[in-house]
């Protein structure tokens, strides 16, 4: 493996220019290349980031053998024919989330990666939010006692991505808010309680604004469609039921009457000696002179590593992801079982 790790970044809208700029950082990276299949996302990012090549097709770049690395910011129905095309071509993987459009694909690509020996990650970032490493911390030595139930949430007042995107429909995005907001902080729940044994979900979806037009966001720079299609959900809420007897509720919207008087998103740990909440990170607990709230401010100081950095120093150093590939698989066979539960009108099984 050579000292420096030569990426490419596979989809420059909105996330792959947070690539780009995360590899700015990563001193033990060099992005050669992009794949962009519109000429002006394309020009703007070559520009901006110096990035010497540029190909409008992704295969011709996954044919070029000075790539070690690809990332895969792309639609949601790309992940996987991209990720199991660019692990073919022996290129290590990270892959944006959702990992998939639905739990089968997962398994393909993993089992690729398998079969290739490469290193593939999904980029879940709030595993790498320091709020989240200090609540980690916390729960690992114990101080909550035993986690009995969690809180995951994500609730926009109005942020629907751009009506007609391929965020809105369906078979490009695979589903709305739970697999595009819900999905952050299902990861970063379970990776918490580190615990992604859920046998049971019931489960309820919603499309109340979208398809009315309303409550839409500025984000989403491809695969417009003039018809402005929105036949995803833009509420959801689930209740997850874990082999361990533990439960956890995700709730999520892109637009909902919700007060702007509470998080946007976080996570709440319900348990038997202290309760935790994130973002921002706070600790309940009785203590000596009644009950107490403790700030758990997180230290203004850079990250040791963010994904992007994370998944070079893993493929350089062979060391294993703080996402590992059978977590993901897990999420994923949850948020299926969220539209399998909300589809069904009952509850929904899980392996
Ligand atoms: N981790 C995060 O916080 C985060 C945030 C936003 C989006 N995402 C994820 O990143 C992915 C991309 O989302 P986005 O918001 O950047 O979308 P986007 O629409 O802004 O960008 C997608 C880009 O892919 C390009 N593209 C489409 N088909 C292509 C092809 N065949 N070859 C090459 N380029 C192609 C488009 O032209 C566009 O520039 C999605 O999976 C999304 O869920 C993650």
């Amino acid at each position: 493996m050579p000292a420096t790790l030569r990426c490419a970044v596979i989809g420059t809208g909105g996330i792959g220019l947070d690539h780009l700029n995360s590899f700015l950082h990563c001193r033990r990276a060099a992005v050669a290349a992009i794949a962009e299949s519109s000429p002006e996302r394309a020009k703007e990012a070559s520009d901006r980031f110096k990035i010497p090549r540029s190909y409008a097709d992704y295969r011709e770049l996954l044919e070029q053998p000075d790539i070690d690395a690809v990332t895969i910011a792309l639609p949601n129905y790309l992940h996987a024919p991209v990720a199991i095309e660019a692990l073919k071509a022996r290129k290590h993987v990270l892959l944006e989330k959702p990992m998939a459009m639905n739990a089968t694909e997962a398994a393909r690509i993993i089992d690729t990666a398998k079969k290739m020996r490469r290193t593939l990650m999904v980029g879940q970032n709030f595993r790498f939010d320091r709020q989240t490493q200090i609540a980690k911390q916390f729960v690992q030595r114990g101080d909550l006692g035993e986690i009995y139930h969690a809180r995951a949430f994500w609730l926009r007042r109005s942020g629907i991505p751009r009506t007609g995107s391929w965020f809105t429909q369906k078979k490009l995005a695979g589903g709305g808010c739970t697999v595009d907001l819900g999905v952050h902080m299902l990861d970063a729940c379970l990776h918490l309680l580190d615990d992604f044994e859920v046998t049971r979900v019931s489960a309820q979806t919603f499309a109340k604004f979208g398809p009315r037009g309303l409550g839409e966001l500025e984000w989403g720079r491809s695969e417009i469609d003039p018809k402005k299609t929105f036949d995803v959900e833009d509420y959801s809420v689930a209740l997850l039921k874990f082999k361990s007897g533990k439960t956890v509720t995700l709730e999520t919207s892109w637009a909902a009457n919700h007060p702007n008087d509470a998080r946007e998103y976080g996570i709440d740990l319900l348990g038997t000696v202290a309760g935790l909440s994130l973002y921002p990170a706070r600790l309940f607990r009785s203590g000596p002179s009644g009950y107490e709230t403790i700030h758990l401010a997180a230290p203004k100081v850079p990250l040791n590593e963010d994904r992007i950095q994370h998944f070079v120093n893993c493929v350089l150093d062979g060391k294993k992801p703080l996402v590992p590939v059978e977590e993901s698989l897990k999420v994923q066979k949850i948020l299926d079982a969220i539209y399998e539960s909300a589809a069904g009108g009952k509850e929904a099984k899980i392996g």
